[in-house]
């Protein structure tokens, strides 16, 4: 560009003033050049500075995992002190005074769980223990079961409602008659008549968070864990009062106590131990709820049984015939079903049947249509299904007999 303006050839006839302006265009132009350069001179500098900071960058960000990478120990927030943190290292107990940065000193509290490297540096804060593995057994969606669901034990139904749902819906009713609300509801009865549903109703139709634990997840999930378990159970609850707290299978941890010593039996016994004693801790526990439910009422120790622990037994039996005509209908209601299905019929001939039998016949039932290439259930397809159901039934038993 400058080369051009340079070269350009001036005619000599040119006046004054034209000249002037080449003069004054000439000088801008240097002016601009000796800025050009600057600015090169000064993005080469910039460069330069870069590619140091680039290089400091990757440096620290290998020394920074290497220090995530080493083993890290934990330790407990003891107090936030103008001149730290002082933190207690678990295990050795030894407490320290730590630095930390600005942002990270807004998030810790006393009592936070944090890991530490080598130099007592805090690397980051925990997850509060209690609340991760308690987390599990939080139900955060209403289970999709409503009472109307249920058939043949409307009795229950209501008492369950009564016991653990009004208390936590009108908590004042009770202090204006001047008792305690019920406790806790233990339900027992056959396997398939309906007692997890329950619960899973009364999650639904309450707004108090809900805590799911199967017996058997109590004791196995966590080996050696089932007492601090409990604990965490009730912990999570006493946080998120009111609270309803479903133990399924009771039977796993609160069995009778034999004789035998294996270590087995001493870990499901301080698992109930620890049970009872939360709930016996029952003035602090607050508004919370408890349900717990069984197949095998026979093997429950009696002490869980005592007064003061469950307020109602409640016995959910098989249905009567009555009842089973409702499941059926309940079972039913999307099925495209002939006009002469007769239920109230049906119920007479299942004298035996389980609410989960009567789910699974309807099932069966359908699947006998199916082969068949219709898409009508017929009445007669019910009752191949229940002599298929029994037959297997009676197959399982001559199996288990085999083997035993
Ligand atoms: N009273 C009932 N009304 C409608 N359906 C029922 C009833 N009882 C059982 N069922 C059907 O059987 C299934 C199993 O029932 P549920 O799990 O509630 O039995 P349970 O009493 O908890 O048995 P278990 O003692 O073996 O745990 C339910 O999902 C439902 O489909
Ligand atoms: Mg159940």
């Amino acid at each position: 560009m400058t080369d051009t303006v340079d070269n350009v050839d001036l005619p000599y006839d040119e006046d004054a003033s034209q000249q002037e302006k080449i003069e004054a265009l000439r000088e801008r132009l240097e002016v601009l050049e000796s800025q050009n350069e600057e600015m090169r001179d000064k993005l080469l500098d910039a460069n330069a500075e870069n590619n140091k900071y680039q290089q400091k960058l990757e440096r620290l960000t290998h020394e920074n995992k290497k220090l995530k990478q080493s083993p890290l120990f934990v330790a407990t927030v003891q107090e936030l002190t103008g001149e730290g943190v002082i933190i207690k290292q678990h295990g050795n107990n030894q407490e320290a005074l730590t630095e930390v940065t600005e942002e990270m000193r807004e998030d810790l509290e006393p009592d936070d769980r944090v890991a530490v490297n080598n130099s007592l540096s805090i690397v980051k804060s925990l997850d509060d223990e209690t609340d991760v593995r308690a987390r599990v057994m939080q139900v955060d969606e209403s289970p999709g079961v409503t009472y109307g669901e249920i058939g043949g034990i409307q009795e229950q139904i209501e008492e369950v409602r009564e016991t653990v749902e009004m208390p936590l819906k009108n908590p004042g009713m009770f202090d204006d008659v001047g008792i305690d609300p019920p406790s806790g509801v233990l339900l027992y009865g056959p396997p398939g008549t309906g007692k997890t549903m329950m619960a899973k109703a009364v999650a639904n139709q309450t707004d108090a968070t809900f805590i799911k634990m199967a017996g058997s997840e109590l004791v196995h999930k966590f080996i050696g864990e089932g007492a601090k378990l409990v604990r965490d159970l009730f912990d999570l609850a006493r946080q998120h009062e009111p609270a309803v707290i479903f133990i399924d299978e009771i039977d796993a941890i609160a069995a009778k106590r034999t004789e035998s010593k294996t270590s087995g039996d001493a870990e499901v016994q301080r698992t109930m131990m620890q049970l009872l004693s939360e709930m016996d801790g029952f003035e602090e526990r607050g508004d919370i709820r408890i349900i717990a439910a069984t197949n095998r009422f026979d093997m429950l120790d009696r002490a869980i049984l005592r007064p003061g622990r469950f307020d109602r037994l409640i016995e959910v039996p098989k249905p009567d015939a009555e009842g089973r005509e409702q499941i059926f209908q309940i079972h039913t209601r999307s099925m495209n079903l002939a006009e002469t299905v007769d239920f109230a019929s049906l119920a007479e001939e299942t004298t035996e049947a389980s609410g989960a039998d009567i789910k699974a016949i309807c099932t069966e039932a359908g699947m006998f249509a199916i082969r068949d290439d219709r898409t009508e259930v017929l009445e007669q397809d019910f009752v191949d299904a229940w002599e298929k159901i029994q037959q297997e039934e009676t197959d399982d038993e001559d199996v288990s007999r085999t083997f035993h």
